[in-house]
């Protein structure tokens, strides 16, 4: 059963990001449309240099367009000043990086309850929702670890728990299985999976093919362009999923 309903969560429209000018003119996003609806999972795919991660950076106004307009929970992001574009990425969004970011002198549970406080939570609350993710996440014995006592498919959880704490509309990953080996590569793939199930809303960088096939749809993208869209049957519970040995 998928879980989407039809209101879309984030809008891009004619979406364009160039850099440099006359010769050196890269448009790493060159029009881009693209709807993502509530409890949906959305997987991007394509070569080195397409422009995914610039794609990611626009919708979760990490960066500024050239042109185009994005527009969260029925609100435009990209024309908004500083403070307000600020205020929405604390509060709406929650980013996992294919090299986890973490802040390296704070411990797991530091971690992921700094995205709470910042997006204005109480220290108490804050601490209180991290342990909880923690745990879900299967890290509950790890929360007072330094990140680089943590393995790279445990710091991965954790940035997701950090992404997960202020309870965002939507979580967008950038290649989140990027660095890490096989088997920590089945520990995230599991964990996106139960996102989608629990109804968060995702957009998903990727390369990974099973990754992909926990999505909904899947966009494949070229020069900046989407240029072909899959959709997977039933997301996460689809034909693609049993194809790939991910059900059961
Ligand atoms: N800050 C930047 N300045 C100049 N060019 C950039 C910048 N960021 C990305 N690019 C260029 O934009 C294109 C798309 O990059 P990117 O979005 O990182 O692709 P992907 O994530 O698909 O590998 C590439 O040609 C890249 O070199
Ligand atoms: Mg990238």
């Amino acid at each position: 059963m998928s879980n989407v309903v039809e209101t879309p969560v984030l809008c891009a429209r004619g979406l364009r990001k160039e850099y440099g000018k006359g010769e050196g003119l890269v448009r790493a996003v060159d029009g881009v449309d693209l709807d993502v609806h509530a409890g949906e999972t959305v997987a991007l795919m394509g070569p080195s240099g397409c422009g995914k991660s610039t794609l990611l950076h626009l919708l979760g106004g990490l960066d500024r367009p050239s042109g185009g307009e994005v527009v969260l929970n029925g609100r435009r992001i990209d024309n908004i000043g500083e403070k307000s574009l600020a205020r929405m990425r604390r509060t709406d969004v929650g980013y996992v990086f294919q090299s986890f970011h973490l802040m390296e002198e704070l411990t797991a549970v530091e971690n992921v309850e700094l995205s709470a406080l910042m997006a204005g939570h109480s220290l108490r609350a804050a601490r209180r929702r991290a342990e909880e993710l923690l745990d879900q996440l299967g890290l509950a014995g790890r929360s007072r670890f330094l990140p680089s006592a943590l393995s790279g498919g445990q710091r991965q959880r954790v940035a997701v728990a950090r992404a997960l704490s202020n309870d965002p509309l939507v979580v967008l990953a950038d290649e989140p299985t990027g660095n890490l080996d096989s088997a920590a590569t089945l520990d995230v793939l599991q964990l996106f999976k139960q996102l989608h199930e629990s109804g968060q809303t995702l957009v998903i960088v990727t390369h990974d093919a099973r990754i992909a096939a926990t999505a909904d749809r899947m966009f494949s993208m070229r020069d900046g362009a989407l240029v072909d869209q899959t959709r997977l049957t039933g997301g996460s519970t689809g034909n693609l999923g049993v194809l790939l040995g991910l059900e059961g």
